[in-house]
């Protein structure tokens, strides 16, 4: 079996998909890891040490994919990317097919069969497989590290020479993967944070990281199944944007999580909770890419609001620690992968669940949400 594995197309990634490290444990299993040249540098994986992993270098697009059983990616695959493959070769990576039939039919009409790691569900079995988790945990950590750089202020609480300084207080919205890490990073640093959440079922995880936990009355839990958020009332949005101004307004740091899958993000942080916090604050939103939990984000850019507060619309924050951010989605996908490993082969198991909820064409075939349409 042979796994491609290209440069990524946007130049502004810098993870890959494959580190050295998972390709000598592919190998192990019998499969043939094909790197295209440079495609690790930005991660700091030189093509010596894939060469070392038993990789081998290939610097052509369709020299790469030539006879290729799949073709590992992080982000979109390229339409040149595309052109190169034989019908059934498989393709996996970050495809963000929700929101965007019109890109699943091309990858249909590429006759390609197309896993998108982001509807692996999230069952017990799968945990390791989680490249939604591996990645959120890394831009929940960075989240942090960018506001405390941003912030006029002292994080912790110091007591020096010329006086004492108070703790920063930190809010972060949404406590799903990305916002526990941040509370976890942003409480490490030394401030004194809060948590919120629709979930209810957060708040010990929020506490037991030692934060305060809000809450607001929704009228009932938010949560749907499989572990996501449902999308709230339009009654219950403005009596929560209302409640929000004002924890908002009393912190110097807000970090944003909140998503609801497939849809845009819900805006938490309005004007007048911009308007609300002092001179200095400091917003990063981490669902830019999804539209901003807060209304004035720019995607991709930090702007400075009337009142002088930053708000750091920075997308792919994974990717801005490009070292452990393709070790870790590596290793999610040798889990995800080896399995369908069966001699020599890439066998996927329609009946398998996780196969079921990730794989979005099959042979160029239309299967998104698990049946043809
Ligand atoms: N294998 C597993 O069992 C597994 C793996 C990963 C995550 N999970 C579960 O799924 C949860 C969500 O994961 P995620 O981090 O990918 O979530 P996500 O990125 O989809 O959303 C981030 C958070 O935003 C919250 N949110 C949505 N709308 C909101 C609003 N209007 N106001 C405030 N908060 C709002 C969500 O409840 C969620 O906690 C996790 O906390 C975990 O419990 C389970």
């Amino acid at each position: 079996m042979i796994l491609a594995v290209p440069h990524e197309d946007d130049s502004d990634e810098r993870r890959v998909a494959l580190v050295p490290e998972t390709v000598s444990r592919l190998a192990k299993s019998g499969v043939t890891v094909r790197i295209q040249r440079g495609a690790g540098a930005q991660a700091a994986f030189l093509d010596d040490a894939y060469e070392k992993a038993g990789a081998t270098l290939v610097a052509d697009l369709a020299e790469l994919t030539r006879d290729a059983d799949a073709v590992a990616t992080v982000g979109r695959p390229s339409e040149a990317l595309l052109a190169t493959l034989e019908p059934g070769t498989v393709v996996v990576g970050f495809l963000h097919p929700l929101g965007d039939p019109e890109y699943v039919k091309r990858l249909a009409a590429a006759g390609v069969t197309a896993m998108a790691v982001e509807l692996i569900p999230r069952i017990t079995r799968a945990q390791s497989m989680d490249a939604l988790s591996s990645q959120s945990n890394i831009a929940g950590y960075k989240a942090v590290l960018l506001a405390a750089a941003a912030l006029p202020k002292f994080f912790p609480m110091l007591t020096t020479a010329a006086g004492t300084i108070p703790p920063a207080k930190a809010l972060i919205l949404g406590a799903g993967v990305a916002g526990l890490q941040a509370i976890a990073t942003a409480r490490r640093l030394g401030a004194v944070v809060s948590g919120y959440d629709v979930r209810a079922v957060v708040k010990e995880q929020v506490q037991s990281l030692g934060a305060t936990f809000l809450e607001f009355d929704l009228g009932a839990d938010a949560e749907a199944s499989g572990g996501y958020a449902k999308e709230l009332t339009p009654e219950q949005q403005e009596r929560q944007r209302v409640w929000m101004v004002e924890q908002i307004g009393a912190n110097d740091v807000v970090i944003t999580t909140a998503l609801v899958p497939g849809r845009r993000a819900p805006v938490l942080v309005s004007e007048d909770a911009v308007a609300a916090m002092k001179p200095g604050s400091v917003i990063v939103d981490l669902a830019a890419e999804a539209g901003g939990n807060c209304a004035l984000t720019v995607p991709g850019e930090t702007i400075v609001s009337p009142n002088g507060v930053t708000i750091i619309g920075t997308t792919n924050l994974a990717g801005t620690l490009p070292y452990h951010a393709s070790q870790l989605y590596s290793r999610n996908l040798f889990a995800l992968l080896s399995p369908m490993v069966k001699d020599g082969a890439l066998v996927l198991d329609p009946e398998d669940e996780i196969v079921e909820g990730c794989c979005i064409v099959r042979d160029g075939n239309v299967l998104l949400g698990g049946s043809p349409s």
